[in-house]
């Protein structure tokens, strides 16, 4: 008995390994630096499966400039770095540390039998808006510079690709500028090569939005894309049509309204045929203006009904996606309610009709007004804890594109840094990120922690230096979830 009993545990080890996907966390490649891969694309390498990540480069003193970076992954979870797939070059017209080298996407070319990486192409004023091209015979690079040109005589900002599953036709997607004349967004065949644009399939005239990408369904095609609130999220909206050349639809919003699309912005969707299931991935942006060079990555499974013609991003705290079968599902955790909390100094508890058990916890400031989840069960492994907050900082004006975060002429905050704190352990603070969200509205954020095995562990939070002030912001409660690879898979 005790043997066969093993034997399963053993097994559901074995099976479920993979490492979950964690929207907005700290993510770090095989080496334990944060991935470093903004605003680019995946693609996968048809021969091995493998999955490439290419994105911009950003360091704290060179957010923009930096080059293309590259990262493998067999599971989307583990990264492995492969350094700068296409690299800056001091005095080059397009390429240099001081240029714009953004949302870079990566397609193989059959007909060349090469990749080919396809950007925007800037200088730092936004004032040539051209597309880069790139091309290597390695996924991986390194890139060889072709040329920057204006698609088609137009201008290209925002930059995204799509590849048709049903001809492997691949079409460019961009915005083309912020002038009068601008405002729309392009969607463009390339040649059979990827060498260059051939004809203009829709434009979606004077929406005024950017970060386009599309998603194929058997039948519908959803082109998804953000407004222009700079690196202030908004509301991500999507257009659905049965054919690339339209009639397209209205646009509508993909995600509950003043989540902002989960503080993210579109960029790049990511197709998984698997063995049993195909599912859809929302590869987006959690930009960070503060420091850019921290920003995160929201993923997300997309839920589509092409009967009802919808597509909504619905939000999982930690999610286990099985890249072969195609199936994923959420990973459940234990929550503990800032209701049961204890508090300390000023920080209180306060009636909010939308928050958990009606109550929330305000007023947590610097290393003396916390407040302490008691009784938290561990398991002794690293486990990610997820918080929930409300952070009204900006006070809701973040959503309009010449909005003023108050009426006193402030600054944007974004963001406020709390400390977390382990079982009193004040030699590890941990800092927790706290996006700024809407009145009434609750979002997460989550963290590595490593908890003591039982149930006596504390978890104090804090407020830290945002740049601002030393505010945490006001606490729902926590999740805490199983360690990687022990929730199974059904
Ligand atoms: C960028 O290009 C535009 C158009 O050529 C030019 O007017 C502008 O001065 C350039 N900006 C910089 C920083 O060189
Ligand atoms: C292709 O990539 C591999 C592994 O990164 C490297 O060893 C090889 O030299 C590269 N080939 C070219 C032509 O760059
Ligand atoms: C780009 O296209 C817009 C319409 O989408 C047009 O009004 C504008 O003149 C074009 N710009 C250039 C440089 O061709
Ligand atoms: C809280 O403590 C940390 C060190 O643990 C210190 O750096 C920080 O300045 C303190 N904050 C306040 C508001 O006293």
């Amino acid at each position: 008995m005790a043997r066969s009993r093993m034997w399963t545990l053993v097994l559901l080890a074995g099976l479920s390994a993979a490492k979950y996907i964690v929207p907005g966390g700290r993510w770090h490649d095989t080496d334990g630096s944060l991935v470093n891969a903004h605003a680019g694309c995946v693609t996968v390498d048809k021969q091995t499966g493998k999955f490439w990540l290419f994105g911009e480069h950003k360091t704290e003193g060179q957010t923009e400039g930096g080059g293309v970076s590259v990262y493998s992954s067999d599971d989307l979870a583990t990264w492995e770095s492969h350094g700068l797939a296409l690299a800056p070059v001091e005095g080059h017209p397009y390429l240099s540390p001081s240029n714009i080298i953004q949302r870079p996407k990566v397609i193989y070319s059959k007909a060349t039998n090469e990749y080919h990486m396809w950007w925007h192409a800037d200088n730092s004023t936004y004032g040539l808006l051209l597309q880069g091209y790139a091309r290597s015979p390695n996924i991986s690079g390194p890139y060889t510079f072709v040329s920057a040109t204006a698609p088609l005589g137009n201008w290209s900002q925002d930059f995204g690709v799509f590849t048709d599953y049903k001809d492997g036709r691949s079409y460019a997607l961009y915005s083309n500028g912020d002038r009068k004349e601008g405002r729309d967004v392009y969607l463009t065949s390339f040649n059979e090569d990827v060498t260059g644009l051939e004809k203009v399939v829709h434009r979606f005239d004077k929406y005024d939005l950017e970060a386009p990408t599309i998603v194929q369904t058997e039948k519908s095609y959803y082109a998804i894309m953000s407004h222009k609130t700079g690196y202030r999220p908004n509301n991500v909206v999507a257009f659905r049509a049965d054919s690339l050349a339209g009639p397209w639809s209205q646009p509508f919003i993909v995600a509950p309204l003043n989540t902002r699309t989960y503080n993210s912005q579109s960029g790049f969707t990511l197709t998984i045929k698997g063995k049993k299931k195909t599912t859809h991935l929302y590869l987006g942006d959690q930009w960070d203006s503060n420091s850019l060079w921290e920003s995160r990555y929201i993923w997300l499974p997309i839920e589509i009904d092409d009967r009802k013609k919808t597509l909504n991003l619905v939000w999982h705290d930690v999610y286990d996606l099985d890249v072969k079968s195609g199936e994923w599902s959420p990973v459940t955790g234990r929550a503990y309610l800032a209701a049961d909390a204890k508090t300390a100094g000023g920080a209180f508890k306060q009636e909010a009709n939308f928050a958990s058990k009606g109550t929330i916890v305000t007023g947590i400031y610097g290393n003396d007004s916390t407040v302490t989840f008691e009784g938290v069960e561990g398991t002794g492994k690293p486990q990610w804890v997820s918080f929930y907050y409300q952070n009204t900082d900006d006070m809701g004006f973040g959503d309009q594109p010449g909005g003023t975060p108050d009426r006193i002429g402030g600054t944007w905050q974004l963001r406020r840094i709390a400390s977390v704190v382990v079982n009193g352990n004040t030699e590890k603070v941990e800092t927790l990120f706290q996006r700024d969200t809407h009145k009434g509205i609750i979002l997460s954020t989550p963290l590595l922690l490593t908890l003591e095995k039982g149930k006596k562990n504390t978890i104090t939070v804090g407020g830290l230096w945002n740049g601002f002030d030393y505010k945490g912001a006001d606490l729902d409660r926590i999740v805490v979830y199983p360690p990687e690879g022990t929730a199974g898979r059904h």
